[in-house]
């Protein structure tokens, strides 16, 4: 039997990392954890909650105390919260806009990585988000970081609002990419970056089915060593 394999996919917003992280685990017929939706979970119960996003300790008690799962489904992931539906509620702009205050805290980094881990044992798993390779899954057999340039990734959550039916505005989503890459690459705890052993893609001129054949050919080089 083949070997299943721990595929860790890193990068800023928008670079692709979901849609292709997500063809490639069907692909495979490995499970998809978006470890972003656990950060964006997390953000948007602190919110309704009316909780300091600066202060640890009440995030990590509202995070030890939350049950987040992702499940697979036909429309795509779905997230649930203390089994509610939040799926669409996590996209929202003041979700997307203050998860990464969230997302700077040493202990709820430390609880979600736990959780994350979990979900791996026993690999065949491809997840995506900021510090799978660096931190969550060193040990993973394929590493990939994506890149895109702002403006490319600014575009694409740009069509992809307008293909919705929410208003858009470029310049502004431009500016929340940068100051949240800023924020996420600056922290001190696990900060988005690429782990020494990650294989680069450069997604900006590349189509989706392009970067999962790129990822497809690495995947199967690492099986074919096995
Ligand atoms: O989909 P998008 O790239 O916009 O973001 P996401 O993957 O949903 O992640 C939302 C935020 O969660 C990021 O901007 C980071 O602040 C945080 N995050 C993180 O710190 N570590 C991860 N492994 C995943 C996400
Ligand atoms: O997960 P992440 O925030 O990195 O990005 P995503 O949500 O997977 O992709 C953002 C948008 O870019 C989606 O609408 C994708 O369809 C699109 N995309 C693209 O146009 N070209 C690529 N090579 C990858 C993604």
């Amino acid at each position: 039997m083949k070997k299943k394999l721990s595929i860790a996919i890193d990068g800023p917003a928008a670079a692709g990392k979901s849609t292709v992280a997500k063809i490639v685990a069907e692909k495979l017929s490995y499970i998809y954890i978006d470890t972003g939706a656990m950060y964006r979970a997390l953000t948007y119960k602190a919110i309704v909650n009316r909780i300091n996003l600066e202060e640890e300790a009440p995030l990590l008690d509202t995070l030890l105390s939350s049950d987040i799962k992702l499940l697979p489904s036909d429309k795509g992931q779905l997230v649930y919260l203390d089994n509610q539906d939040i799926t669409d509620e996590i996209r929202s702009a003041e979700v997307t806009n203050s998860v990464s205050y969230v997302a700077k805290h040493q202990a709820v980094r430390e609880e979600m990585v736990r959780r994350q881990q979990a979900f791996a044992i026993g690999g065949g798993v491809v997840m995506d988000g900021r510090d799978i390779g660096t931190h969550v899954l060193p040990g993973a057999e394929v590493k990939v970081f994506l890149l895109a340039s702002v403006d490319e990734r600014a575009v694409r959550r740009h069509n992809e609002n307008i293909q919705k039916g929410f208003s858009s505005d470029l310049d502004k989503l431009k500016m929340e990419i940068a100051r949240r890459d800023k924020i996420d690459s600056e922290r001190e705890i696990a900060p988005l970056k690429k782990a020494e052993d990650a294989i680069e893609i450069n997604t900006t001129s590349l189509t989706i089915p392009n970067v999962v054949e790129k990822i497809m050919v690495l995947v199967q080089e690492r099986i074919g060593l096995d």
